[in-house]
């Protein structure tokens, strides 16, 4: 058999980052992939072509209500779907090139099939026709990430019934579209249709959207949702759907705690409802790696699995399930295997919803600091105060940071408004500083930017915002 030091099962973001990071440490390394391409998930279905649909719908969104305002008459912009989508699979297609070119770089060797462990120290790999091969590794990493959660009872086509694999390809424009689920899938995704013209109809088990971010930023999202068409439906479950004669759906709806029965007709269904951690055919049981009670395999702090020598990162571990998460891990893992001190500071991992406006945080929300029994700050600026978000009709949304009260660090951070997924990076850099909201508040920002509402809000944690 051929010999590695490292072989790495799937090539999603923490399966190629630990590959390409492995190599130049001095290590032989293999990859195994089932698909027919590299980047996994995230390049192939989800964070890249999601991004493609959600900034050209924006655009659309855009050029057919706030180009007049800024005085560009392009009239009613007309819709080319099949070119939306042609731009989305080549963004897929450039992006996933991207990773065979580093894998070549690095002198990684790819196998194509599906990998399974026989035993510590052995992968197999067995392609779609042909013979299997078998790989002698001293370290093998389990990459091999998540897939969509399915409801009980109704069955994906991925056509009408889809999960957000169809979303991303939807041939027509659906009329009414229902999204099970208002988790960061289906708001993103919602939010693509939407502007492209659904009416689109949330159904949600909780209380509230977006659960885990801070419930004042969802409560408030949730009201700029409505005001672009959003209807939620929530404390409710779907029960079942069923086909009419004309071929639309009759999504049946109940509340969460159960009762009366109302119906909602849609076209399409978006089922939306979380993502399951992926083992299946790597032989888990049989070679010994212990799962946990929700089905990710079991790791320590230095992502080792129960079995010497087979370690673990990304989806299918513990953890927010996010492209940047699983890099991380992925560096960190190569770094060990490596006799390095690898390492991801849990707490500064920032998380970003791509809708419009955008939402992102890291850290606590003060949800939580509430539960910890934290004394805690608010500091909060409104983008309606700031001069270039009015330059840009972008004054929805507002920053607000929590700091200690004692020792004035900041805690946590959250973001609602254009770019706040680009904004949040310098909370990021100060948390992972160990950085207080002073220190934030001293330091000059660029006039006009919108990041000058990130300043305020720490400023108003201390002597106060100017501009408000
Ligand atoms: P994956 O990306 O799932 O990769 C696993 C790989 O392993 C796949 O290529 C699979 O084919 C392969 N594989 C599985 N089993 C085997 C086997 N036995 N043998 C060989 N190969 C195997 N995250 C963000 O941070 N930002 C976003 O904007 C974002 N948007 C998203 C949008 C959507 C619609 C979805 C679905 C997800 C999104 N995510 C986003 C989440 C992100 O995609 C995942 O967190 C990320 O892909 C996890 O990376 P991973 O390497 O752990 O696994
Ligand atoms: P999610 O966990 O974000 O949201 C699922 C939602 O469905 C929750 O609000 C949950 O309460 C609800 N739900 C669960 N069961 C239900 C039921 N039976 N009926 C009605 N509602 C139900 O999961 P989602 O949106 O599927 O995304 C999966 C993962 O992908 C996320 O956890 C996220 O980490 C990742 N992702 C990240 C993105 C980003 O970073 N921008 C974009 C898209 C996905």
């Amino acid at each position: 058999a051929d010999q590695f030091d490292v072989t790495v099962i799937g090539t999603g973001p923490g399966g190629y980052v630990a590959a390409i990071r492995a190599a130049p440490l001095g290590k032989k390394v293999a990859v195994v992939e089932k698909w027919a391409t590299h980047g996994g998930t995230c390049l192939n279905i989800g964070c890249i072509p999601s991004k493609a649909l959600l900034h050209a719908s924006e655009l659309f969104e855009e050029a057919g209500h706030s180009f007049k305002q800024l005085g560009i008459d392009v009239g009613a912009p007309k819709l080319d779907l099949k070119q939306m989508l042609a731009h989305k699979d080549e963004t897929v297609a450039a992006n996933v090139g991207g990773v065979d070119y580093l894998f070549k770089k690095n002198k990684i060797t790819v196998y194509r099939g599906i990998g399974s462990i026989p035993a510590a120290g052995r992968v197999l790999v067995t392609p779609q026709s042909g013979a299997p091969t078998e790989i002698a590794s001293k370290a093998i990493i389990i990459a091999t990430g998540s897939v969509s959660a399915n409801l009980p009872g109704i069955e994906v086509d991925e056509k009408q019934i889809v999960t957000s694999t169809g979303a991303l390809s939807l041939e027509t424009v659906p009329e009414r579209l229902v999204v099970i689920g208002a988790g960061v899938i289906g708001l993103e995704l919602g939010s693509v249709w939407a502007r492209l013209g659904s009416k689109v109809t949330v159904v949600e088990y909780l209380d509230r959207i977006l659960p885990g971010m801070d419930s004042e930023v969802a409560r408030n999202f949730q009201r700029m949702l409505q005001k672009q068409g959003f209807e939620f439906h929530l404390s409710s479950k779907v029960s079942g759907i069923d086909k009419a004669e004309d071929g639309s759906l009759i999504v049946k709806v109940e509340p969460a705690q159960g009762g009366g029965q109302a119906v909602i007709e849609a076209d399409v269904a978006l089922v939306a409802i979380g993502r399951k951690p992926y083992t299946e055919g790597l032989g888990l049981d049989l070679v010994g790696v212990a799962l946990d009670e929700r089905g990710r395999v079991r790791v320590d702090a230095h992502y080792k699995t129960s079995v010497e020598g087979i370690y673990a990162i990304g989806d299918v571990i513990a953890g927010p399930m996010l492209a940047h998460k699983a890099e991380d891990e992925g560096i960190a893992v190569a770094e060990i295997i490596a006799g390095q001190a690898g390492h991801v500071n849990y707490g500064a991992i920032p998380s970003v919803v791509y809708t419009n406006p955008e939402i992102a945080s890291v850290g606590k929300t003060e949800d939580e600091l509430k539960a910890e029994g934290i004394d805690y700050k608010i500091g909060k600026f409104p983008f309606t105060a700031n001069g270039r978000a009015k330059a840009m009709l972008a004054t929805q949304g507002f920053v607000k940071i929590l700091a200690d009260v004692a020792t004035d660090r900041v805690l946590g951070a959250h973001i609602v408004g254009k770019n706040a997924g680009e904004m949040i990076h310098e909370l990021v850099t100060l948390m992972e500083f160990s950085g207080a909201a002073e220190d934030l508040a001293r330091t000059t920002h660029a006039h006009p930017t919108l990041s000058e509402a990130v300043r305020e809000a720490a400023l108003s944690l201390g002597d106060g915002a100017i501009h408000i």
